[in-house]
């Protein structure tokens, strides 16, 4: 059969210059494509071979330029700093370390990763407001005063020239209402409110519990406003006692850490502060001072009249029968406080279901006393001082 397929001049079939040239380039490009796969392999293989870096955080950088790095044992160095990071390296930046030299040579951003959401309680609608709280009311106007009225109307304080307080301690024998009063506020002003546990903090967070620190502050200001609500402040802010453990130094850095955080804010920004306690008498002078927490309101444990509104407030949705006198039951409920008041409701309401009532009579809220007493040990305020 004849040949009919016309070659074209020039290609690789007939021309074998050509042929070469372009084997050529073929094996160059797959020459290419091999070198490539080399250096991914040794860069794979490299990164094998490299030591781990030791991550520190750094504590105080000398005149020297020298930077001293607190490793994560909680042991202290003092190291060089790599000249390229001689210019932006900062106290409590968290770098990474040669492993043998300690050497800093990089900063790793790590605050962005920190999850505070995880660490804290924030919370947009609580339920508590001020008509919840009962015999507390000079208590709650000082809070009103001192904390709302900057916070709804920080303009008048400024044109007025005033500072007001950047926080408050309210201190006092527990179930007297405090962490009630953190929520109403935070509710009242519609504020965001963020609640750390002090006894949790030291607990938990070894380690990092001054980053915590840090870390909350800077999303107050994000949600702002915002109520940060520090519960048990006495396991941070108690007075030095100079054991010199690594855990006790690992508390004051935490310690250290509230203070600049409330120094570092506006007085009239709209972030506050309110600290609870049982112990006052443990507390730190730095925290309780002018321009810290500096406005102390003590939450004492309702006398009769107050029982009687803590009794009120507890039993409103509740079936009472006509005839039942609160104010006797407040009378003997004596040295109750609103949480065990709000206790001794509960009870009443148990004993009226037991006894298959469908209402709370006299003698039932009258036998839930006993039963408070028995089960709550019901605080006897000249065994504790609370000053
Ligand atoms: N003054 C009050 N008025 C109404 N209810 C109260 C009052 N005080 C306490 N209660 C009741 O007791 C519960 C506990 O109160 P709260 O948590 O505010 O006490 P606290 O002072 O923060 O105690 P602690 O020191 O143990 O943290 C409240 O949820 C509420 O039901
Ligand atoms: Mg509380």
């Amino acid at each position: 059969m004849e040949e009919t397929q016309t070659k074209q001049p020039g290609s690789p079939q007939e021309d074998p210059l050509y042929a070469i040239s372009y084997e050529n380039a073929r094996l160059e490009e797959e020459n290419k494509n091999l070198k490539r796969t080399v250096q991914f392999y040794q860069a794979e293989l490299e990164k094998f071979r490299t030591p781990p870096f030791i991550v520190s955080e750094v504590i105080s950088i000398t005149d020297e330029q020298k930077a001293i790095v607190k490793l994560p044992n909680q042991s202290n160095f003092l190291v060089e700093i790599s000249n390229t990071m001689k210019e932006d390296l900062k106290v409590g930046d968290t770098v990474v370390n040669e492993q043998k030299s300690l050497v800093v040579t990089d900063k790793i951003n790590l605050s962005k990763n920190f999850p505070v959401e995880n660490y804290v309680i924030v919370s947009h609608d609580l339920k508590v407001s001020w008509k919840d709280i009962g015999g507390l009311s000079r208590e709650v106007e000082k809070v009103k005063e001192v904390l709302e009225m900057p916070l709804k109307d920080p303009k008048t304080f400024e044109e007025m020239g005033i500072t007001p307080p950047k926080g408050v301690l309210l201190y006092g024998p527990p179930g007297t209402g405090k962490t009630m009063i953190a929520k109403a506020l935070a509710k009242e002003t519609n504020a965001t409110f963020i609640e750390l546990v002090g006894s949790e903090l030291v607990q938990k967070f070894i380690g990092e519990g001054a980053k915590l620190v840090k870390e909350l502050f800077q999303m107050a200001r994000e949600k702002g406003p915002t109520i940060i609500f520090i519960d048990e402040v006495d396991a941070i802010a108690a007075r030095r006692v100079e054991n010199g453990t690594s855990g006790e130094r690992e508390v004051q850095r935490t310690f250290m850490q509230l203070l600049g955080e409330i120094d570092g804010f506006d007085a009239l920004s709209n972030v506050k502060i309110i600290a609870a306690t049982n112990r006052i008498d443990i507390l730190d002078e730095a925290i309780i001072r002018p321009g810290r927490l500096e406005r102390h309101i003590e939450v004492k444990p309702p006398e009769v009249e107050g029982r009687l509104e803590i009794l009120k407030i507890h039993t409103k949705s509740m079936k009472l029968k006509k005839h039942v006198d609160l104010q006797e039951i407040a009378q003997k409920a004596d040295h109750f406080s609103g949480a065990e008041l709000k206790a001794l409701t509960t009870e009443a309401g148990y004993l009226a279901i037991k006894n298959k009532k469908s209402e709370i009579s006299q003698e039932h809220l009258l036998e839930a006393i006993e039963i408070v007493k028995e089960k709550e040990d019901v605080y006897e305020p000249l065994t504790h001082s609370y000053n």
